[in-house]
């Protein structure tokens, strides 16, 4: 399985913080925000990474993340989305880089706390199709939310005004192949993107959709609140494993 990191778009919502640079370069707490999904894939036991980012600051994560030999990385690839067509779009990139393979793609400004690699290996025994990761959170207004029914989720609406769960779905989601034909049959949203959540509506539509809920820390950055919020946390878990040392 290989990994894929997307770390583009214009980061809007976070101005001025984003005027002169790319949003996953920056801080949370000691680090810059893209080594947390670089090192919850590495821990997942994946070492082929492909890096899809844009903008003005594009050079500077080949300058930072390098071959990415400090996360034990066998191999780093980088690819270029120009504007802000959308996750699903920046997805499309990577399709010469899966080769076939199947992909555990996460959201650059996605943090997690605990391993993932126990769901990466529960989907690898899935035969075929996706998987996503879900979470409860108190703003599920903010995020795709799942519609679940007994054991299966069977829809998901992105950013609803009334949401149907408080469960959302991370920006952490595994796929065979087949993504890319999906991602080749989508329409720009209303924001005019390619969005993420039509494509795994498209696996769920197909009946090949699983999911998982997430244990342990997980946020997003994309509000001034949400980057707060997890530097706080990586602040507090920091402090801690320097008084273990
Ligand atoms: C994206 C997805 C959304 C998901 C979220 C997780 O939202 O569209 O479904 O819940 O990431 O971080 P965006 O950050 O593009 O608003």
């Amino acid at each position: 399985m290989k990994g894929v990191i997307l770390a583009g778009g214009l980061g809007s919502r976070m101005r001025p913080l984003t005027l002169v640079t790319n949003k996953h370069l920056l801080p949370v707490y000691n680090r810059p925000m893209i080594y947390f999904p670089i090192q919850a894939l590495a821990d997942a036991g994946i070492d082929e990474i492909l890096l899809v980012t844009g903008g003005n600051s594009a050079g500077d994560f080949l300058r930072l993340i390098g071959n990415g030999s400090q996360f034990g990385l066998k191999h780093m690839s980088y690819a270029y989305q120009k504007g802000e067509g959308g996750i699903a779009e920046a997805l499309g990139l990577a399709e010469h880089f899966a080769a076939g393979d199947r992909i555990l793609v996460m959201l650059g400004d996605n943090i997690i706390q605990g391993n993932i690699g126990p769901h990466v290996r529960s989907y690898l025994k899935q035969s075929s199709g996706a998987k996503i990761l879900l979470k409860k959170v108190s703003d599920p207004e903010r995020f795709g939310v799942a519609v679940l029914k007994g054991k299966k989720v069977i829809g998901i609406e992105e950013k609803p005004k009334k949401p149907k769960s408080n469960c959302i779905v991370t920006g952490i989601y595994m796929y065979d192949q087949q993504v890319f034909q999906i991602i080749k049959t989508l329409k720009p949203s209303g924001r005019g993107e390619l969005e993420i959540t039509d494509v795994n509506n498209a696996y769920i539509r197909m009946g090949q959709m699983s999911y998982d809920v997430l244990s342990g820390f997980w946020s997003d950055c994309g509000t001034f609140e949400s980057l707060l919020n997890a530097t706080n946390l990586v602040a507090r878990s920091e402090t801690r494993k320097g008084k273990r040392s």
